[in-house]
């Protein structure tokens, strides 16, 4: 089943196009990196696969239609927290917020046992009652995680979800996300995620260079640099 097909996908904000000629598919329960330099359009895809942008030119589809019309099924952790973390709001009523949908106005029992449910699930159930403004960065992102996926979304999408959080945290996180059961696609400025279980890796430089992952064979234990390594994925004529 594919989870999301990309075709002559074009977009520009005003006169220049930030993405050009983007295509790639990503079947069902695959793991996908966007990497790519500072300023590439990674954020910029990854908004035009959640249906936040619409394309210039050429079509999306998340399980077969339009991402607008399947928000419900699509799990976002945003690039950079956007409540207030000053606010006396407990990590239960954060991922709480994840059961919320269009003209429901309370939680029921049912919302409930599965924000419970995905704490355990994610080990941080003995966070529930803390003020995520008391959390370590890579707690609050865990908390952030929980509430992206309290919905049971078929697709989560994170942006950046590694930045500025410390490198015990960093690989906590992507041990997390690397055994989830649904399709992901993480956008990373941190190739470090290549030396993860990736199926696929778009390297995304306003056009798009897409790599099988495990044909990539990175070895694990070798120091490598990361320049050349960027160097190596973006020439296309590398052979793999
Ligand atoms: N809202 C916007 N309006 C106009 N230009 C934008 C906007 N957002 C991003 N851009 C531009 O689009 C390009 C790609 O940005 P972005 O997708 O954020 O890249 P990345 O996430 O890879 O760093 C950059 O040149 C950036 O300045
Ligand atoms: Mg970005």
């Amino acid at each position: 089943m594919k989870a999301v097909e990309v075709k002559n996908l074009y977009f520009k904000y005003e006169n220049e196009w930030v993405l050009e000629d983007i295509n790639f598919e990503l079947e069902d329960k695959k793991f996908m990196a966007i990497i790519g330099p500072n300023g590439g359009g990674k954020t910029t895809l990854l908004k035009l696969l959640l249906g936040f942008l619409t394309p210039t030119k050429g079509e999306i589809k998340i399980y077969n239609k339009p991402p607008k019309e399947n928000r419900e099924i699509i799990g976002y952790v945003p690039q950079h927290t956007n409540f207030s973390l000053d606010l006396p709001i407990t990590v239960f009523d954060i991922v709480l917020q994840g059961r919320l949908k269009k003209g429901k106005f309370f939680y029921s029992q049912e919302d409930k046992e599965k924000a419970k449910e995905t704490l355990k699930s994610l080990n941080i159930y003995e966070l529930k009652d803390k003020k995520i403004k008391n959390l370590s960065g890579g707690q609050r992102q865990k908390v952030l995680i929980a509430r992206a996926l309290v919905s049971e979304p078929k697709i989560l999408m994170m942006d950046e979800p590694t930045s500025a959080i410390d490198p015990r945290g960093q690989k906590e996180i992507l041990d997390m996300i690397e055994n989830f059961n649904i399709t992901r696609i993480v956008v990373s400025h941190d190739i470090k995620i290549l030396l993860r279980n990736v199926d696929k890796i778009a390297y995304i430089h306003k056009k798009a260079v897409i790599h099988e992952g495990p044909k990539l064979n990175i070895p694990k234990d070798k120091h490598f640099c990361e320049v050349e390594l960027i160097e190596f994925l973006k020439d296309e004529a590398c052979g793999i």
